[in-house]
């Protein structure tokens, strides 16, 4: 897999690629990432890559020229399966979107930023918009990071125990259940006694009532 990131703060996406699973995924070459720097595909002489709304609103709005350039330069070396600008307004990302994202080859993600991006970068360019939340960043870098965490742990064999990421809350609309490490008892506070009876299908149906038990308390509407 590819993920190709454009944004107008590449500073603040240097970190979630640099560590843990993440950078060891990187390295296997199970994923590139590129981060790309709006502003250098900007014509404006001071590289600008905003300006004031027509409309008179408050605030700057991305501008497109230096988008189409960066967006049209990529789509010429390879072809996209999507073309992702992270926003308030797009899709709710979850688990599902996850689990279908993680099966492209190619993905073009564009952070949002300011006030928006000019409306016709997103009518013409983009091919689909993805929400983190119902809650408002102030750019979607964060939003990127997220939504490329979330699909790189996926990708068979970033995960060192390759089943592992079957068992993830709400795989199975469920979300996962507790776990125990050593010690048995701290201060007084035990471990389950059916976690060291060493019997394995005793354990799992333990697991299985508890996801069913923590997502009826915590998430009763993954259940419906
Ligand atoms: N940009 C600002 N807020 C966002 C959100 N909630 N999801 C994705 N991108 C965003």
């Amino acid at each position: 897999m590819r993920i190709d990131i454009l944004t107008v703060v590449p500073e603040l996406l240097e970190s979630p690629f640099q560590h843990s699973i993440i950078k060891r995924a990187i390295e296997k070459k199970l994923v590139e990432v590129h981060i790309h720097n709006i502003r250098d595909y900007s014509l404006d002489k001071h590289r600008k890559t905003d300006d004031y709304a027509f409309s008179g609103d408050a605030g700057m709005v991305m501008t497109i020229q230096p988008i189409e350039t960066l967006i049209n330069k990529l789509k010429k070396e390879r072809n996209y399966d999507t073309i992702i600008y992270t926003s308030p307004d797009g899709q709710r990302l979850d688990q599902n979107k996850c689990n279908n994202l993680s099966t492209l080859t190619n993905i073009m993600i564009l952070c949002g930023h300011y006030k928006g991006v000019d409306q016709r970068v997103r009518d013409y360019l983009i091919t689909e918009e993805i929400s983190i939340g119902d809650y408002v960043l102030s750019g979607g870098e964060l939003a990127a990071a997220i939504i490329s965490d979330s699909i790189i742990r996926l990708i068979p064999g970033v995960l060192s125990d390759e089943t592992s990421a079957l068992f993830d809350s709400f795989q199975d609309n469920l979300l996962a259940p507790p776990v125990y490490t050593r010690p048995a008892d701290y201060k007084g506070m035990k471990v389950p006694e059916i976690l060291l009876s060493g019997n394995q299908k005793a354990i799992d149906n333990w697991k299985l009532e508890q996801s069913i038990e923590r997502t009826k308390q915590l998430r009763p509407d993954l259940l419906k």
